[in-house]
């Protein structure tokens, strides 16, 4: 479109939001975000600031919070919302399930309502290959069945399905919906990246805290899999490439009015063994590991097929995972406190 646009980023402040506001405010477009810090720190906004030259405007709210909420949209005029605001831990979604459907849909509802009220109907939501559930075949595509085993799951499948149904009540929403595969690395300044709170359940971060000395050895979640090592294989994604897809996404979203879907991957799928081989490439660290037991809930293989996202947003992965694992590490070794609390 190459028109500038005035974007609310909800969890702009967490790692794929502070990405995605960066290569936004480099792209020409303003941003406001909005974010509650449950699971983020304010310095990443004055990371992106740094980065960028750009004074952001920061707002620390729940997105649930009507009164704040309506506030910020009374204030700006906003072309569109990327909402990532979310909590994302599939573990913890199973303990806290309600949490999780109370944070997740309940505070979407009310920030889709506020959208509604100041007629601000443009929206890219955060999804995830999560919805595909146990893919019976990769690469997976978009028209895939889709299907859930935990409550995390469940918040964005919901989600998908509530705002199709807005959209069929109402056509002038634009809605896309962005199943992002296995985000992975960080900004190549070094001054954002992942900062997960307490031990890492993902495999990066565990590693780049195992490579730093913290954690003193990765477990391999079994190596019984039909694959071809025994490990499971993903497909990892440069989380600027990822951010680099809201920015297609955004810029597509006035012009294809209704509801669309892409997966946002590399369509190359790696084991954790050749994760740990290219890290230790990347980093000249050695990764002390055991195979350990089976992760509950893990698929064997998932990888995407991203055909859609090239041919209707003109979007492509251009990082491979050798980047991807000198970017983390950069991050880490930058950062070896994250943001520092
Ligand atoms: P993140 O936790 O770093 O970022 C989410 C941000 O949302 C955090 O800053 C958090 O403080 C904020 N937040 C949470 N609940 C909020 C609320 N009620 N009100 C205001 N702010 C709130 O996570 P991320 O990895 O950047 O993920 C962003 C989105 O992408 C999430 O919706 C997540 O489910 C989705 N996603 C992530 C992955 C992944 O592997 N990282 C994969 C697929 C989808
Ligand atoms: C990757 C691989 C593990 C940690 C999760 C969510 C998914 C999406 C992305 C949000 C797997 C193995 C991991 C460790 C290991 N998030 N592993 N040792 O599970 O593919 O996806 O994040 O939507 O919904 O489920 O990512 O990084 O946890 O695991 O061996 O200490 O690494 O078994 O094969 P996953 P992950």
């Amino acid at each position: 479109m190459g028109i500038e646009m005035k974007i609310l980023v909800t969890g702009g402040a967490g790692y794929i939001g502070s990405h995605t506001c960066v290569e936004l405010i480099n792209a020409g477009h303003e941003v406001v975000i909005v974010d509650n810090l449950c699971n983020s720190n304010i310095e990443s906004v004055k990371r992106i600031r740094e980065i960028t030259g750009k004074d952001i405007e920061f707002n620390e709210a729940d997105i649930s919070d009507r009164e704040k909420m309506e506030k910020i949209f009374c204030n700006n005029n906003f072309d569109a919302v990327i909402h990532f605001a979310g909590l994302k831990a599939v573990g913890e979604s199973c303990e806290k399930p309600l949490e999780y459907f109370i944070n997740n849909i309940s505070g979407t509802l009310v920030m889709l309502d506020i959208m509604k009220k100041y007629n601000v109907k443009n929206i890219v939501f955060s999804s995830s290959a999560t919805v595909y559930g146990t893919p019976k075949t990769v690469p997976i595509k978009e028209d895939f069945p889709l299907s859930v085993t935990n409550p995390y799951g469940r918040t964005k499948l919901m989600l998908e399905e509530i705002l199709q149904d807005i959209y069929k009540a109402d056509n002038q929403w634009n809605v896309t919906l962005l199943r992002y595969f296995n985000p992975i690395g960080a900004h190549k300044s070094g001054k954002i990246g992942e900062d997960p709170n307490g031990i890492p359940n993902n495999l990066l971060p565990y590693i780049t805290k195992v490579a730093i000395g913290e954690l003193p050895i990765l477990n391999v979640f079994a190596n019984d899999y039909p694959t071809e090592d025994g490990t499971c294989i993903r497909d990892y994604i440069h989380v600027v490439d990822l951010a680099d897809g809201h920015v297609k996404a955004i810029e597509s979203i006035k012009d294809n009015s209704g509801v669309r879907i892409y997966n946002l991957g590399t369509g190359n799928g790696y084991s954790v063994l050749e994760v740990i081989k290219n890290f230790e490439k990347a980093s000249g660290k050695q990764i002390p590991f055991q195979i350990a037991d089976r992760r509950a809930g893990d698929v064997a293989v998932c990888y995407a097929d991203s055909s859609l996202a090239k041919k209707e947003l003109g979007w492509e992965a251009k990082y491979g995972i050798e980047e991807m694992c000198r970017d983390s590490w950069n991050w880490q070794v930058n950062n070896p406190k994250g943001y520092g609390v």
